[in-house]
C-alpha cells in the first residue's frame, strides 16, 4: 500500500522560485512513490479580502502553474479545495470539537490580525481548522509544509486526539509534518535574511514563475549582494550572494564548491548576469505551457473536474464515517 501524501498551497500572488525549487520540484520526485494529493486551497483565499473576477482568474492560473511546472494530472490528483463540498462540512464538526485558546495561541493568526486589522473576521481565527479537514479528509499519511505552518499541522494533530477521545479513536490517520531534508529555501532578493514569499508586498523580492523575462534579468541584477568581492558561500556575512549561488546550484545541478572554484576573481554582476540566464531559461517553457493552457479554461475545467471526481471519492467516504461516528441521522442514499 502506497502512503498518502497531501498539500495544498493558498491561492494568493503567484508561485515564486522558492516554491518551484522548496516545493514542487520535490512533489515531482515523490509522484511515483505516493498517492499524492495536491490541490489549491481557494477557501483559504477568502479569509482576506478578494476581488472576486481577480480571484477567479488566479484559480486558474494557478492550477495551469502546477501543471506548466510539471505535476502530472494522471500521476497526482490536482483539486480545486471548494469543488469538494466535504472541506467545509468537516471544518463545521471539527470547529465544534477545536478549543477557542487553542486558535488564539496560533502565530499566523496573531500576524495576519495585525496585518489586517480591518478585517479580522471569524475565518481567519478557524482557518487552521479547515487546513485540518483538508488533511484529514485525505487520510494523510505526509503533509508537505514549510516552517511556518509546523504550527497548524501540530494544531491538527490535536484535534485527531480531540475526535479520538469525543467520538471515535482511529477513525483518522495521525498525519506527520513532511519538512523538506535538503529543501533549499530561497531568500528575498532585497532582504536575503527572509523568505522569498509570493505574498510579500515589495514585488522586487521573488520571481514568479510567470514574470516577464525583462522583469526577471532585472529583478536578479538589482538583487542585494553583500560588501567585498567574493563569491563565496557564506551564509552568515554573505547572505545575498550565497541565495544567489543557492538558485543557481539548484537549477544548474552543480554544487555550490563547483560554482565557487569557476567564478573565483569574478565579480557579483558576472554571477548575475550568468544567473539570469539560467534562470529566463529555466522558466521561459514553464511560461510559455502557462500561457498556452490559460487560452484553454475549457480543458482546465475538464482537468479540475476529472480531479476533483478522484478526491471526492476518498473525502466522501471520510465524511460519511464522521457523520455516523457523530450520531447524525444519515440521509437514505
Ligand atoms: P507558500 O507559498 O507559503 O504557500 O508555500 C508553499 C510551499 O512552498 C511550502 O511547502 C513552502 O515550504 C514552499 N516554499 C515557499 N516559499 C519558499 C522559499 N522561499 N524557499 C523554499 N521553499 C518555499
Ligand atoms: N495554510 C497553507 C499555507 O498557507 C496552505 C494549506 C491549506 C495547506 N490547507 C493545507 C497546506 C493542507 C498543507 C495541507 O501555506
Amino acid at each position: 500500500m502506497k502512503k498518502t501524501i497531501l498539500s495544498g498551497s493558498t491561492v494568493t500572488g503567484n508561485l515564486t522560485l522558492g516554491n518551484y525549487i522548496g516545493a514542487i520540484n520535490n512533489w515531482k520526485q515523490l509522484q511515483d512513490e505516493y498517492n499524492c494529493y495536491y490541490f489549491l486551497a481557494d477557501l483559504h483565499a477568502l479569509t482576506v479580502q478578494q476581488d472576486p473576477p481577480t480571484l477567479k482568474q488566479r484559480i486558474y492560473s494557478f492550477y495551469a502553474q502546477y501543471l506548466a511546472l510539471g505535476l502530472d494530472p494522471q500521476k497526482n490528483i490536482i483539486f480545486v479545495q471548494s469543488h469538494i463540498h466535504e472541506h467545509a462540512e468537516l471544518t463545521w464538526i471539527l470547529t465544534c470539537l477545536t478549543p477557542m485558546g487553542y486558535l488564539n495561541r496560533m502565530t499566523q493568526f496573531k500576524e495576519k490580525a495585525e496585518k489586517h486589522v480591518k478585517n479580522i473576521n471569524a475565518g481567519l481565527f478557524t482557518y487552521p481548522v479547515l487546513m485540518a479537514a483538508d488533511i484529514l479528509l485525505y487520510q494523510a499519511d505526509l503533509v508537505p509544509v514549510g516552517e511556518d505552518q509546523r504550527q497548524h499541522l501540530e494544531l491538527c494533530r490535536d484535534i485527531v486526539g480531540f475526535f479520538d477521545r469525543g467520538y471515535k479513536k482511529g477513525l483518522f490517520k495521525m498525519p506527520e509534518a513532511h519538512i523538506g531534508k535538503t529543501g533549499a529555501r530561497i531568500m528575498s532578493l532585497q532582504d536575503p535574511t527572509k523568505k522569498m514569499s509570493k505574498s510579500d508586498e515589495n514585488d522586487k523580492n521573488f520571481i514568479s514563475i510567470i514574470d516577464d523575462p525583462k522583469k526577471i534579468e532585472k529583478k536578479i541584477k538589482s538583487a542585494a549582494t553583500d560588501s567585498g568581492t567574493d563569491i563565496q558561500f557564506d551564509e552568515e556575512n554573505k547572505p545575498g550572494i550565497s541565495n544567489l549561488l543557492t538558485i543557481y546550484s539548484v537549477l544548474s545541478g552543480k554544487n555550490i564548491s563547483q560554482l565557487e572554484t569557476e567564478y573565483a576573481g569574478k565579480m557579483y554582476g558576472h554571477l548575475k548576469v550568468d544567473l539570469a540566464e539560467l534562470v529566463l531559461e529555466t522558466l521561459k517553457p514553464v511560461k510559455e505551457k502557462h500561457d498556452d493552457l490559460m487560452k484553454n479554461l475549457d480543458y482546465l475545467d475538464d482537468l479540475m473536474k476529472s480531479g476533483a471526481e478522484r478526491a471526492q471519492l476518498r473525502a466522501r467516504k471520510t465524511l460519511h464515517d464522521v457523520y455516523e461516528a457523530t450520531g447524525l441521522v444519515l440521509r437514505k442514499p
